[in-house]
Protein backbone atom coordinates (compact mmCIF):
# COMPACT_ATOMS: atom_id res chain seq x y z
CA UNK A 1 0.00 0.00 0.00
CA UNK A 2 0.99 3.63 -1.09
CA UNK A 3 1.27 6.39 1.33
CA UNK A 4 -1.39 8.87 1.31
CA UNK A 5 -1.05 11.72 -0.49
CA UNK A 6 -2.31 14.51 1.99
CA UNK A 7 -0.98 17.60 1.45
CA UNK A 8 -0.31 19.87 -1.50
CA UNK A 9 1.94 22.79 -1.96
CA UNK A 10 0.97 25.51 -3.62
CA UNK A 11 3.65 27.67 -4.74
CA UNK A 12 2.11 31.38 -5.20
CA UNK A 13 5.35 33.48 -4.82
CA UNK A 14 6.40 34.37 -8.24
CA UNK A 15 6.35 37.89 -9.51
CA UNK A 16 3.83 37.69 -12.13
CA UNK A 17 5.43 39.85 -14.75
CA UNK A 18 3.32 38.62 -17.39
CA UNK A 19 0.52 40.52 -15.51
CA UNK A 20 1.63 43.85 -15.17
CA UNK A 21 0.99 46.40 -14.04
CA UNK A 22 -2.05 44.78 -12.42
CA UNK A 23 0.19 42.49 -10.19
CA UNK A 24 2.42 45.53 -8.86
CA UNK A 25 0.33 45.36 -5.89
CA UNK A 26 -2.08 42.60 -5.64
CA UNK A 27 -1.17 38.77 -6.76
CA UNK A 28 -2.07 37.35 -9.88
CA UNK A 29 -3.79 34.31 -8.17
CA UNK A 30 -6.30 36.42 -6.56
CA UNK A 31 -7.26 37.46 -10.05
CA UNK A 32 -11.35 37.03 -10.06
CA UNK A 33 -12.78 34.70 -12.45
CA UNK A 34 -16.06 36.05 -12.35
CA UNK A 35 -16.16 36.10 -8.91
CA UNK A 36 -14.14 33.91 -6.74
CA UNK A 37 -9.92 34.38 -7.21
CA UNK A 38 -8.39 31.97 -9.40
CA UNK A 39 -6.76 30.28 -6.29
CA UNK A 40 -9.56 29.06 -4.54
CA UNK A 41 -10.82 27.28 -7.94
CA UNK A 42 -7.08 25.37 -7.31
CA UNK A 43 -7.84 24.93 -3.61
CA UNK A 44 -11.69 23.35 -4.06
CA UNK A 45 -9.74 21.20 -6.71
CA UNK A 46 -7.55 19.88 -3.99
CA UNK A 47 -10.44 19.74 -1.66
CA UNK A 48 -12.23 17.78 -4.43
CA UNK A 49 -8.97 15.41 -4.60
CA UNK A 50 -9.16 14.49 -0.73
CA UNK A 51 -6.35 16.46 0.22
CA UNK A 52 -6.66 17.83 4.04
CA UNK A 53 -3.93 20.35 4.15
CA UNK A 54 -3.07 23.46 1.69
CA UNK A 55 0.40 24.29 1.88
CA UNK A 56 0.77 28.09 0.28
CA UNK A 57 4.11 29.28 -0.65
CA UNK A 58 3.92 32.93 -0.42
CA UNK A 59 6.13 35.86 -0.74
CA UNK A 60 5.82 40.14 -0.52
CA UNK A 61 2.72 41.70 -1.62
CA UNK A 62 0.67 38.24 -1.63
CA UNK A 63 -1.64 38.53 2.27
CA UNK A 64 -4.93 39.21 0.38
CA UNK A 65 -4.22 35.43 -0.04
CA UNK A 66 -4.19 34.72 3.13
CA UNK A 67 -7.08 37.33 3.98
CA UNK A 68 -9.22 35.71 1.45
CA UNK A 69 -9.29 32.32 3.13
CA UNK A 70 -9.34 33.35 6.81
CA UNK A 71 -12.51 34.77 8.44
CA UNK A 72 -13.55 37.30 7.90
CA UNK A 73 -16.05 38.36 11.26
CA UNK A 74 -16.66 41.91 10.24
CA UNK A 75 -18.23 41.00 6.89
CA UNK A 76 -20.12 38.29 8.17
CA UNK A 77 -21.43 40.69 10.95
CA UNK A 78 -22.97 43.04 8.29
CA UNK A 79 -23.78 39.79 5.95
CA UNK A 80 -26.10 38.47 9.05
CA UNK A 81 -27.79 42.21 9.86
CA UNK A 82 -28.91 42.34 6.17
CA UNK A 83 -29.86 38.83 6.09
CA UNK A 84 -28.01 38.15 3.57
CA UNK A 85 -27.45 34.50 4.29
CA UNK A 86 -26.49 32.39 1.09
CA UNK A 87 -23.83 34.81 0.93
CA UNK A 88 -22.67 34.33 4.32
CA UNK A 89 -22.62 30.55 3.81
CA UNK A 90 -20.70 31.05 0.95
CA UNK A 91 -17.71 33.15 3.08
CA UNK A 92 -17.78 30.60 5.92
CA UNK A 93 -17.70 27.89 3.41
CA UNK A 94 -14.47 29.21 1.87
CA UNK A 95 -12.76 30.19 5.46
CA UNK A 96 -13.77 26.26 6.40
CA UNK A 97 -12.45 24.82 3.22
CA UNK A 98 -8.99 23.72 4.16
CA UNK A 99 -6.57 23.69 6.83
CA UNK A 100 -3.93 25.80 5.63
CA UNK A 101 -0.74 26.79 6.16
CA UNK A 102 1.82 29.73 5.13
CA UNK A 103 5.45 29.65 4.42
CA UNK A 104 7.08 32.59 2.82
CA UNK A 105 9.41 32.31 0.21
CA UNK A 106 11.68 35.36 0.70
CA UNK A 107 13.28 35.46 -2.88
CA UNK A 108 11.41 34.66 -6.17
CA UNK A 109 14.35 32.10 -7.22
CA UNK A 110 12.56 29.85 -9.24
CA UNK A 111 9.39 26.80 -8.64
CA UNK A 112 11.85 24.43 -7.55
CA UNK A 113 13.11 26.50 -5.03
CA UNK A 114 9.41 27.42 -3.95
CA UNK A 115 8.35 23.62 -3.51
CA UNK A 116 12.10 23.51 -1.68
CA UNK A 117 10.51 26.02 0.58
CA UNK A 118 7.95 23.57 1.54
CA UNK A 119 9.72 21.05 2.63
CA UNK A 120 9.50 21.79 6.35
CA UNK A 121 5.46 21.71 6.02
CA UNK A 122 5.62 18.26 3.98
CA UNK A 123 8.27 16.60 6.03
CA UNK A 124 9.03 13.07 4.93
CA UNK A 125 5.52 12.27 2.69
CA UNK A 126 4.40 12.24 -0.71
CA UNK A 127 2.87 15.30 -1.61
CA UNK A 128 0.91 17.47 -4.36
CA UNK A 129 1.79 20.32 -6.14
CA UNK A 130 -0.36 22.78 -7.70
CA UNK A 131 0.32 25.87 -9.15
CA UNK A 132 -1.86 28.64 -8.17
CA UNK A 133 -2.27 30.60 -11.12
CA UNK A 134 -3.57 27.61 -13.88
CA UNK A 135 -7.54 26.14 -13.61
CA UNK A 136 -9.16 23.01 -15.31
CA UNK A 137 -11.96 22.64 -16.31
CA UNK A 138 -13.01 18.86 -16.25
CA UNK A 139 -15.13 15.88 -15.52
CA UNK A 140 -13.03 15.35 -12.50
CA UNK A 141 -10.07 17.15 -10.28
CA UNK A 142 -7.21 17.14 -12.10
CA UNK A 143 -5.45 16.29 -9.11
CA UNK A 144 -7.82 13.85 -8.22
CA UNK A 145 -6.96 11.89 -11.43
CA UNK A 146 -2.94 12.31 -10.66
CA UNK A 147 -3.83 11.14 -7.02
CA UNK A 148 -5.92 7.93 -8.47
CA UNK A 149 -2.44 7.06 -10.87
CA UNK A 150 -0.49 7.35 -7.77
CA UNK A 151 -2.34 4.86 -5.37
CA UNK A 152 -1.23 2.83 -8.72
CA UNK A 153 2.00 3.64 -9.03
CA UNK A 154 3.29 4.96 -5.73
CA UNK A 155 5.74 7.24 -8.06
CA UNK A 156 6.25 10.70 -8.74
CA UNK A 157 3.71 11.78 -11.14
CA UNK A 158 3.55 14.48 -13.18
CA UNK A 159 0.33 16.13 -14.76
CA UNK A 160 0.35 16.68 -18.69
CA UNK A 161 -1.50 17.40 -21.65
CA UNK A 162 -1.23 17.64 -25.36
CA UNK A 163 -0.41 21.24 -27.15
CA UNK A 164 -0.19 22.31 -30.90
CA UNK A 165 3.12 21.34 -32.15
CA UNK A 166 3.56 25.06 -32.75
CA UNK A 167 3.44 26.05 -29.08
CA UNK A 168 5.73 23.65 -27.54
CA UNK A 169 8.91 25.87 -26.93
CA UNK A 170 6.95 27.49 -24.27
CA UNK A 171 6.50 24.60 -22.08
CA UNK A 172 8.77 21.64 -20.90
CA UNK A 173 7.80 18.85 -22.72
CA UNK A 174 7.95 15.04 -22.00
CA UNK A 175 9.81 12.38 -23.53
CA UNK A 176 8.89 8.84 -22.66
CA UNK A 177 7.60 5.43 -23.06
CA UNK A 178 3.87 5.30 -23.18
CA UNK A 179 2.69 2.43 -20.80
CA UNK A 180 -0.64 2.84 -21.80
CA UNK A 181 -3.14 5.96 -23.37
CA UNK A 182 -2.12 8.75 -21.37
CA UNK A 183 0.48 6.74 -19.04
CA UNK A 184 4.23 7.68 -20.12
CA UNK A 185 7.27 6.36 -18.30
CA UNK A 186 9.27 9.49 -17.90
CA UNK A 187 12.64 9.25 -20.10
CA UNK A 188 13.55 12.68 -19.32
CA UNK A 189 11.85 16.40 -19.56
CA UNK A 190 12.96 18.91 -22.49
CA UNK A 191 12.44 22.49 -21.37
CA UNK A 192 11.23 24.53 -24.18
CA UNK A 193 12.10 22.79 -27.54
CA UNK A 194 12.37 23.67 -31.25
CA UNK A 195 9.11 22.12 -32.40
CA UNK A 196 11.59 19.98 -34.92
CA UNK A 197 13.36 19.02 -31.39
CA UNK A 198 10.31 18.28 -29.35
CA UNK A 199 9.85 14.63 -28.49
CA UNK A 200 6.37 14.78 -27.98
CA UNK A 201 3.54 17.04 -27.60
CA UNK A 202 2.92 16.19 -24.44
CA UNK A 203 3.50 19.46 -22.53
CA UNK A 204 4.01 19.53 -18.31
CA UNK A 205 1.29 21.73 -16.85
CA UNK A 206 0.96 22.98 -13.13
CA UNK A 207 0.15 19.69 -11.45
CA UNK A 208 2.16 17.00 -9.83
CA UNK A 209 2.43 14.06 -7.58
CA UNK A 210 6.14 14.34 -5.93
CA UNK A 211 7.67 12.00 -3.36
CA UNK A 212 9.89 13.92 -0.41
CA UNK A 213 13.09 12.86 -2.06
CA UNK A 214 13.19 15.51 -4.51
CA UNK A 215 14.29 17.95 -1.73
CA UNK A 216 17.33 16.71 -1.40
CA UNK A 217 17.92 17.03 -5.02
CA UNK A 218 16.29 20.65 -5.18
CA UNK A 219 18.68 21.19 -2.00
CA UNK A 220 22.24 21.06 -4.19
CA UNK A 221 20.62 21.98 -7.52
CA UNK A 222 21.93 24.91 -9.37
CA UNK A 223 20.24 27.29 -11.21
CA UNK A 224 18.95 26.58 -14.66
CA UNK A 225 16.67 28.46 -17.13
CA UNK A 226 16.60 32.01 -16.52
CA UNK A 227 18.75 31.94 -13.48
CA UNK A 228 16.17 30.20 -11.72
CA UNK A 229 15.54 26.84 -9.14
CA UNK A 230 13.88 24.93 -11.80
CA UNK A 231 11.46 22.21 -10.71
CA UNK A 232 12.08 20.64 -14.19
CA UNK A 233 15.81 19.81 -13.70
CA UNK A 234 15.08 18.67 -10.44
CA UNK A 235 12.37 16.04 -11.83
CA UNK A 236 15.25 15.27 -14.27
CA UNK A 237 17.49 14.25 -11.45
CA UNK A 238 14.84 12.24 -9.97
CA UNK A 239 13.60 10.27 -13.43
CA UNK A 240 17.78 9.15 -13.37
CA UNK A 241 17.11 8.07 -10.03
CA UNK A 242 13.79 5.94 -9.84
CA UNK A 243 10.59 5.52 -12.21
CA UNK A 244 8.76 8.98 -12.57
CA UNK A 245 5.30 8.77 -14.65
CA UNK A 246 3.31 11.70 -16.44
CA UNK A 247 -0.30 10.96 -16.93
CA UNK A 248 -2.62 13.32 -19.71
CA UNK A 249 -5.02 15.34 -17.54
CA UNK A 250 -8.26 15.19 -18.82
CA UNK A 251 -9.98 18.77 -18.97
CA UNK A 252 -9.11 22.05 -20.10
CA UNK A 253 -6.42 23.90 -18.64
CA UNK A 254 -6.40 27.88 -18.36
CA UNK A 255 -3.09 29.97 -17.64
CA UNK A 256 -4.15 32.61 -16.00
CA UNK A 257 -1.02 34.28 -15.55
CA UNK A 258 -1.36 34.74 -19.08
CA UNK A 259 -3.42 37.54 -20.41
CA UNK A 260 -5.27 35.06 -23.20
CA UNK A 261 -5.60 32.39 -20.75
CA UNK A 262 -7.35 34.50 -18.18
CA UNK A 263 -9.44 36.00 -20.76
CA UNK A 264 -10.34 32.30 -22.17
CA UNK A 265 -10.87 31.15 -18.83
CA UNK A 266 -13.27 34.49 -18.10
CA UNK A 267 -15.28 33.18 -20.91
CA UNK A 268 -15.39 29.73 -20.03
CA UNK A 269 -16.59 30.03 -16.69
CA UNK A 270 -19.69 32.70 -17.28
CA UNK A 271 -20.97 30.60 -19.96
CA UNK A 272 -21.08 27.90 -17.45
CA UNK A 273 -22.97 30.30 -15.12
CA UNK A 274 -26.71 29.88 -14.64
CA UNK A 275 -27.21 33.66 -13.22
CA UNK A 276 -25.08 35.00 -16.56
CA UNK A 277 -24.61 32.57 -19.16
CA UNK A 278 -27.88 34.09 -21.13
CA UNK A 279 -27.05 37.93 -21.02
CA UNK A 280 -23.32 36.87 -21.74
CA UNK A 281 -24.01 34.58 -24.83
CA UNK A 282 -25.75 37.13 -26.13
CA UNK A 283 -23.37 40.10 -25.46
CA UNK A 284 -20.95 37.79 -26.96
CA UNK A 285 -22.63 36.79 -29.72
CA UNK A 286 -23.64 40.43 -30.77
CA UNK A 287 -19.78 41.29 -29.97
CA UNK A 288 -18.41 38.63 -32.64
CA UNK A 289 -21.36 39.48 -35.36
CA UNK A 290 -20.17 43.48 -34.77
CA UNK A 291 -16.42 42.32 -35.20
CA UNK A 292 -16.62 39.83 -38.04
CA UNK A 293 -18.93 42.28 -40.10
CA UNK A 294 -16.94 45.35 -42.16
CA UNK A 295 -17.70 48.54 -40.17
CA UNK A 296 -19.94 50.46 -42.85
CA UNK A 297 -22.27 47.26 -43.13
CA UNK A 298 -23.12 46.83 -39.42
CA UNK A 299 -25.76 49.82 -39.49
CA UNK A 300 -29.24 48.60 -38.81
CA UNK A 301 -28.55 45.01 -38.04
CA UNK A 302 -29.12 43.02 -35.41
CA UNK A 303 -25.31 44.14 -33.55
CA UNK A 304 -27.11 47.30 -33.15
CA UNK A 305 -29.64 46.44 -30.52
CA UNK A 306 -28.20 47.38 -26.66
CA UNK A 307 -26.37 43.99 -25.48
CA UNK A 308 -26.16 44.42 -22.11
CA UNK A 309 -27.89 46.83 -19.39
P1 LIG B 1 5.44 31.45 -13.48
O1 LIG B 1 6.24 30.77 -14.48
O2 LIG B 1 4.02 31.79 -13.82
O3 LIG B 1 6.24 32.73 -13.01
O4 LIG B 1 5.46 30.56 -12.17
P2 LIG B 1 5.74 34.05 -12.33
O5 LIG B 1 6.95 34.78 -11.87
O6 LIG B 1 4.71 33.79 -11.28
O7 LIG B 1 4.99 34.84 -13.50
P3 LIG B 1 5.58 35.57 -14.80
O8 LIG B 1 6.10 34.48 -15.70
O9 LIG B 1 6.62 36.53 -14.34
O10 LIG B 1 4.39 36.26 -15.38
C1 LIG B 1 4.69 29.40 -12.08
C2 LIG B 1 4.17 29.27 -10.65
O11 LIG B 1 5.24 29.16 -9.75
C3 LIG B 1 5.17 30.18 -8.76
C4 LIG B 1 4.28 31.26 -9.33
O12 LIG B 1 3.64 31.99 -8.30
C5 LIG B 1 3.33 30.46 -10.21
O13 LIG B 1 2.23 29.96 -9.49
N1 LIG B 1 6.54 30.63 -8.44
C6 LIG B 1 7.39 30.92 -9.45
C7 LIG B 1 6.92 30.75 -7.14
O14 LIG B 1 6.14 30.48 -6.19
N2 LIG B 1 8.19 31.17 -6.87
C8 LIG B 1 9.07 31.48 -7.85
O15 LIG B 1 10.21 31.85 -7.53
C9 LIG B 1 8.65 31.35 -9.17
Amino acid sequence: MHPTVRKAVFPLAGHGTRFLPMTKSSPKEMLPVIDKPVVQYVVEEAVEAGIEQMVMVTGRGKRAIEDHFDISYELEDVLKKKNKHALLAELQKISNLAQILYLRQKEALGLGHAVLCAELAVGDEPFAVALGDEILDGPKSGLAQLLEAYRQLGSPLIGMQRVPLSEVSHYGIVAGTELRKGLFRVDRLVEKPRVEDAPSDFAIIGRYVLTPDVFDILKTQSPGVGGEIQLTDALNTLAERRPVYALEIAGDRFDTGDKMGFLKATVRFALKRADLSEEFRHFLRETLKRDLLPETSGEGCDADRPVSR
